[in-house]
């Protein structure tokens, strides 16, 4: 009987993962000429639970925090009306390229006046010996280790700045001002880098924007802070495609948006406190993070959309993804040096960006297909796989989580199976590439979740006896291992914390690595000194060349 079920079951996965996808999609034009570096339904198959969690993150600050290493890209839009916020040290309109905020008080930050600093003079310059060093900003704290390097305005950093000649145009840094933007048409050509894609460290969060996007290689030297520079090369690599801004997350998510003048009203911009007039903000640091923690599960109210069907990831080429950084194994790397495989990723996302903005509306929505498995599955695999749940709680869980897929007039295991790992994905018709790379993930983890859970109904079940320990050690073992195999980042939340607190996970630049593993409740005192996960080189003075040893991980300040 045990044997009977086991062989079926096999059988049928096998059957599952050997499927053809329905329709033939039209391939990449990479995939025609090179053959085996396109994309391809085995990659999906290998990758489908980053494929699968990627979705599942994607426009959440939650997911992509712990995810940071971003390794797809998603055309995206924003409709007409939509406010965004700028923070600057100059009260007029602006126009070219520049940063926005979908939060407010992220755009805050960049909008402070910077006490003590005479007009036209740039903070902290030289000769300017009773100044501290570097102004306040919102979460540095005052003693204790060395403070992280930031940016003054998006995109430059202080020392950026302090080593810029002068010139008349610089602004007054004793003023700030907050300005907000509208949308007045709806930005159809937008590009999403999923993770901590606007994190500068030099960890991962920026390979698809080097080396995918600009084409920088191992060789060269880049510091992860220049991201006025990265910002010009993305629009100049947009104006060729008819991208018009690059969507991306630090602590809130933003848009590099490469002209201001086109599709953009200023509403306002008013001046800060400075000078006499106080400012009474007294938490800065909680309610920056409040205001992305508040983003954790989606920036809400459709302010964005993606077109998944658009997507094109790093997971469904042949590319080598380990991390050559052995500690940090669990992140995935862009590989730098394989400039024909990310040639023929660009190049592919490049026709599948052209075919999205023709469309005239998104296509499938990929993310709610994994929101509906995700919240009927994942609590209750946690409460089954817990160490001290019982033989009956878990058969419980597994019929609730099941019946719906057994007829118990007529049961057989494979249909059950079968029917369990497609139920979910009716919801979405593939016909792009990407439709048919998403399925087949999708399909792929549905699969590992019913076939685990039918044999653990089944050894529970064959171990009647109560006292069988064996086949309860048994069930547990595999729905752990299916839990980790699945690595959903639901499992890390903290729950509703305390008014004065924030469910607290790293967010570049803050965050130990205690944080990025164990997120936890946390109040404003405590948050300052959370710091040292974020490899920030670019601003450390770098190891020799071929001293790498201990780079990458460790605490930094
Ligand atoms: C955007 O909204 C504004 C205000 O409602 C309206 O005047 C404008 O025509 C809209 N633009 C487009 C392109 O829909
Ligand atoms: C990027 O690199 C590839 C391979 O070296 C080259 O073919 C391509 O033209 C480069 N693209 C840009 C925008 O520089
Ligand atoms: C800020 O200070 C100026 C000059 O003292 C004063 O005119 C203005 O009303 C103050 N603004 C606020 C909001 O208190
Ligand atoms: C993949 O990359 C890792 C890290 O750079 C390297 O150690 C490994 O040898 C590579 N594997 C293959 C098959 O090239
Ligand atoms: C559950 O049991 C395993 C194996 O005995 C042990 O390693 C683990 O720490 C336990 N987990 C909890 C939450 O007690
Ligand atoms: C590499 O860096 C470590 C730590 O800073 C240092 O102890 C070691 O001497 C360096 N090795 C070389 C070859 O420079």
């Amino acid at each position: 009987m045990a044997l009977r079920f086991i062989l079926a079951a096999s059988a049928l996965i096998l059957h599952v993962i050997a499927a053809p996808p329905q329709a033939q999609a039209p391939l990449f034009p990479y995939a025609k000429a090179v053959g085996s570096r396109g994309p391809s339904l085995e990659s999906a198959r290998a990758n489908a639970p980053h494929i699968f969690n990627a979705l599942h993150s994607s426009m959440r600050q939650w997911g992509s925090s712990l995810n940071h290493n971003g390794m797809s890209l998603f055309p995206a839009r924003i409709p007409n009306n939509t406010h965004l916020y700028h923070g600057t040290h100059i009260p007029n309109a602006v126009k070219g390229m520049e940063w926005l905020a979908f939060e407010i008080e992220h755009a805050e930050m960049f909008a402070r006046a910077f006490p003590g600093r005479r007009p036209g003079r740039r903070p902290g310059k030289p000769g300017d010996p009773e100044r501290p060093e570097r102004p306040e900003r919102p979460g540095e704290p005052g003693e204790g280790p060395p403070t992280p390097p930031f940016e003054l305005t998006w995109g430059e950093t202080v020392d950026g700045i302090q080593s810029m000649d002068d010139d008349d145009d610089e602004p007054d840094f004793s003023r700030g001002y907050l300005h907000i933007y509208r949308t007045i048409r709806p930005l159809t050509n937008l590009v999403y880098i999923d993770g901590m894609s606007a994190g500068k460290t030099m960890m991962g969060t920026l390979d698809t924007q080097d080396y995918l996007l600009r084409n920088i290689t191992d060789g060269d030297d880049s510091p992860a802070f220049n991201d006025f520079r990265r910002g010009q090369d993305l629009c100049d690599l947009g104006a060729k495609w008819g991208i018009e801004g690059f969507v991306r997350m630090e602590m809130g998510f933003e848009i590099i948006f490469c002209e201001f003048s086109d599709g953009l009203i200023l509403e306002s911009a008013y001046e800060r406190p400075s000078g006499k007039n106080q400012s009474f903000e007294r938490m800065p640091q909680l309610e920056v993070l409040r205001g992305a923690s508040m983003r954790y599960p989606g920036i809400t109210a459709q302010r964005l959309r993606l077109d998944y069907s658009g997507m094109v990831s790093a997971y469904w080429y042949d590319l080598n993804m380990t991390n050559p950084d052995p500690e940090r194994a669990d992140l995935p790397r862009l590989p730098a040096s394989d400039v024909e495989g990310l040639g023929n990723m660009k190049a592919d996302f490049m026709a599948l960006f052209e075919e999205s903005s023709s469309r005239s509306d998104v296509g499938n929505d990929w993310q709610g297909v994994t929101d509906m498995i995700i919240t009927r599955y994942s609590d209750r695999l946690q409460l089954m796989a817990g160490n001290d749940t019982s033989r009956d709680t878990i058969l419980s869980d597994i019929a609730v989580l099941l019946n719906l897929y057994i007829d118990y007039g007529n049961f057989d295991v494979p249909t059950a199976i079968e029917k369990c790992s497609a139920h979910y994905l009716i919801a979405a018709v593939p016909e792009s590439t990407a439709d048919h790379m998403i399925h087949e993930a999708l399909l792929t983890v549905m699969n590992e979740i019913c076939s685990t859970l039918f044999y653990v109904r089944h050894l529970i079940l064959v171990g009647e006896d109560e006292t069988d320990r064996s086949a309860l050690e048994e069930s547990k073992l595999a729905l752990k291992s299916l839990i980790a195999y699945l690595d959903w980042t639901t499992s890390k939340e903290c729950g509703k914390c305390g008014y004065d607190e924030i469910c607290f996970v790293a967010i570049w630049p803050w965050g130990s690595m205690e944080d990025h593993k164990h997120p936890s409740c946390m109040k404003d005192e405590v948050l300052s000194r959370r710091q040292g996960y974020w490899d920030m080189w670019g601003l450390r003075p770098r190891p020799p060349p071929g001293n790498e040893t201990g780079s990458a991980a460790d605490g930094l300040w």
